[in-house]
């Protein structure tokens, strides 16, 4: 059959578009054969159909959005996901990590959505999403006191199956409810259980992790170092975490906890300076946060700085106020400052829902009220002089929505080696910081965030005389790019030592060799991810 002029017309017109559109038209193709080869990796009695969701399906944006934590960086995003798989099986995430691979796109790889910088659902190259939220069971086997938990389950979904079987177990891991156990855990995973047992990673007995083959391994078959890269250098430089297998911890049938705040009236300052010294240094049982905020004082309506003292102590109100007494009688701690409960409960005080709410909303999987927010951190080995206090009491005041948390160390931290995981943050800390400035769409949304990211490099900026040096500390879980970082196609390894140094210390290069091992072709990577150590150049 010989083609009408016509038809010529119409192939040489699809054909200057095609060159017109050059780039546009690979990546499209890309994504076509990308969808093509998804079904021809996952497991039929499973359609990933059900799972895949291009631009083209009206809840696209919606799914986008929902784990979408950071408002700062939601409504920045100059690029969209070419697709969002959001697995319902195991061979999903296989598949999508084999076709993303062979079709050229990159795997953003999403749990519950909060990186501080957004880097589970931004990119600058094209790149799809794989979306864990889905696969969440929690199966907890108490004759062994241990659990396997899927990376899209919540913290909050963690704490309430627990206390479903017992209420003499816990877990320490996060204050807020909706972290995704996927992310959280790999960067660490710190909460009021952290001097007594330390972090998330350091309770975690075996995993399993997608590799950039597409193989599911256990701890057995991807080996202890790659077992070692995942507890604290973050999963996503290594592969997708599909589950974690916890222990369980003991925690007493009834805690305690309190919140004293005391403004510079009521001698803040010296408590402040204080806390510092006695707090790292208190009974493991006892974790005693501070979070100095400013507030405008009540009578004259000037702005002062409140200190918040809050406690958890793994024990009753007697025993509490009795230490306090012995440890730290300048706060003054009352039975009535006390509130007693169970484990459970004390997730909910620490999440900052009020007093009397139902353990039930541990199951809302989603974090509502999201803010535009810009975050940093610090480690600090020594006593902040009062006069660095009032320094960033100064701060403070001048920032209107800042809120700084306190975090003391010791205790079980003080006893795992730096090397023992891949999280190197341990002995000689008195306290870990962290620096949020946070702001709404009424204080003037992304038009704003400039000024206000300035605002956070002021603070950070004038507390590093007191910080930790060389490297300055810095916690992955906290993540925060202006530390360091390259492009999303990060390959670049000297770049990658800056701020694999302040994350990891001296782990990042052991971190950099497990990468080499398992990922030599660097699949897995965003723009502070672990770059293979490069082969010694002979
Ligand atoms: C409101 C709030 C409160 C917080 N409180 C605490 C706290 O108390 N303690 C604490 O330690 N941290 C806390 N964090 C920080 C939190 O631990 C980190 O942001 C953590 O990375 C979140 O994990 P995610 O799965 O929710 O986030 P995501 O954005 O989904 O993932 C975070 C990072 O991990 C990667 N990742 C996610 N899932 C996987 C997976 N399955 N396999 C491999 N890589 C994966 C992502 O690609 C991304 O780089 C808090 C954060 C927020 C926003
Ligand atoms: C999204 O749309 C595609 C067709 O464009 C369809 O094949 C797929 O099943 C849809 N996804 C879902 C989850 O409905
Ligand atoms: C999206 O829809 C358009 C037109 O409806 C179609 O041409 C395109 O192939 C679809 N893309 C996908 C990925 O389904
Ligand atoms: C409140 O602040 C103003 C301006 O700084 C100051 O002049 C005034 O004395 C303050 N009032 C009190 C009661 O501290
Ligand atoms: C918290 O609520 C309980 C009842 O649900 C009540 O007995 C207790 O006094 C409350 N505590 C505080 C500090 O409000
Ligand atoms: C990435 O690294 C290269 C080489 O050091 C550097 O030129 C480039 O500016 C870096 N990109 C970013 C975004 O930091
Ligand atoms: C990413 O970097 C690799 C290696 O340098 C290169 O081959 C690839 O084309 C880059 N991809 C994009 C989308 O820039």
């Amino acid at each position: 059959m010989k083609a009408s002029s016509s038809t010529l017309t119409i192939v040489f017109s699809i054909l200057f578009l095609f060159l017109l559109n050059i780039s546009l038209v690979t990546s499209d193709s890309a994504l076509d054969n990308f969808l093509q080869c998804l079904p021809k990796h996952s497991n039929p009695s499973n359609p990933i159909t059900d799972a895949v969701y291009t631009p083209n399906n009206s809840s696209f944006q919606s799914i986008y959005e929902l784990r979408a934590n950071n408002l700062r960086i939601l409504s920045s995003a100059t690029s969209k996901p070419v697709a969002i798989i959001t697995a319902l099986h195991e061979s999903h995430a296989q598949a999508t990590v084999i076709c993303a691979r062979s079709h050229g796109l990159q795997v953003r790889i999403r749990s519950g959505g909060h990186d501080y910088e957004g880097l589970s659902y931004t990119s600058d190259i094209p790149f799809v999403i794989l979306d864990m939220f889905n696969l969440r069971s929690i199966q907890i086997d108490m004759a062994s006191e241990t659990a396997w938990v899927q990376a899209g389950a919540t913290t909050g979904e963690l704490y309430y199956r627990i206390a479903e079987k017992s209420k003499v177990h816990g877990f320490p891991s996060g204050v807020c409810t909706t972290l995704g156990i996927g992310g959280h855990f790999s960067g660490g995973g710190y909460g009021p259980l952290m001097r007594k047992y330390g972090l998330s990673i350091d309770n975690v007995i075996d995993a399993q992790l997608i590799d950039a083959n597409g193989k599911i391994l256990n701890r057995k078959s991807m080996g202890e170092d790659v077992f070692w890269a995942i507890r604290g250098g973050g999963g996503t430089s290594f592969g997708i975490i599909l589950s974690w297998k916890i222990k369980l911890v003991r925690v007493p049938a009834k805690v305690t906890v309190f919140n004293v705040q005391r403004t510079l009236d009521q001698g803040a300052t010296d408590l402040a300076f204080r806390w510092q010294q006695i707090a790292p240094n208190l009974p493991k049982d006892l974790f005693l946060r501070l979070q100095p905020e400013p507030i405008t004082g009540t009578g004259n309506g000037n702005k002062t700085i409140r200190v918040s003292f809050i406690g958890h102590f793994l024990g009753q109100t007697g025993r509490l106020v009795q230490l306090m007494n012995a440890n730290f009688p300048e706060l003054g701690l009352q039975r009535s400052d006390c509130i007693e409960m169970s484990w459970v409960e004390s997730t909910l005080f620490w999440a900052g829902f009020p007093n009397g709410t139902s353990i039930d909303i541990l199951l809302n999987r989603v974090q509502e009220d999201r803010v535009f927010f810009k975050t940093k951190s610090d480690y600090y080995k020594k006593v902040i002089p009062k006069e660095g206090l009032e320094t960033l009491w100064e701060v403070l005041l001048d920032i209107e929505d800042i809120f700084i948390q306190l975090n003391p160390y010791g205790g079980r931290m003080e006893e795992i080696s730096e090397s023992e995981t891949a999280f190197a943050h341990r002995a000689g800390n008195l306290f870990k910081v962290q620096y949020t400035v946070l702001w709404s769409e009424a204080d003037g949304g992304i038009g704003a965030a400039e000024r206000y990211v300035e605002m956070s490099r002021r603070l950070y900026s004038v507390m590093a005389p007191y910080a930790s040096s060389n490297p300055r500390e810095a916690f992955l879980n906290y993540r925060d790019l202006d530390i360091g970082s390259n492009e999303s196609n990060n390959t670049d390894f000297a770049v990658a030592k800056v701020y694999g140094a302040k994350y990891f210390k001296n782990n990042f290069l052991r971190l950099a060799r497990v990468k080499a091992m398992v990922d030599p072709d660097n699949f897995f990577k965003n723009e502070q991810s672990i770059p293979p150590l490069p082969m010694p150049s002979h």
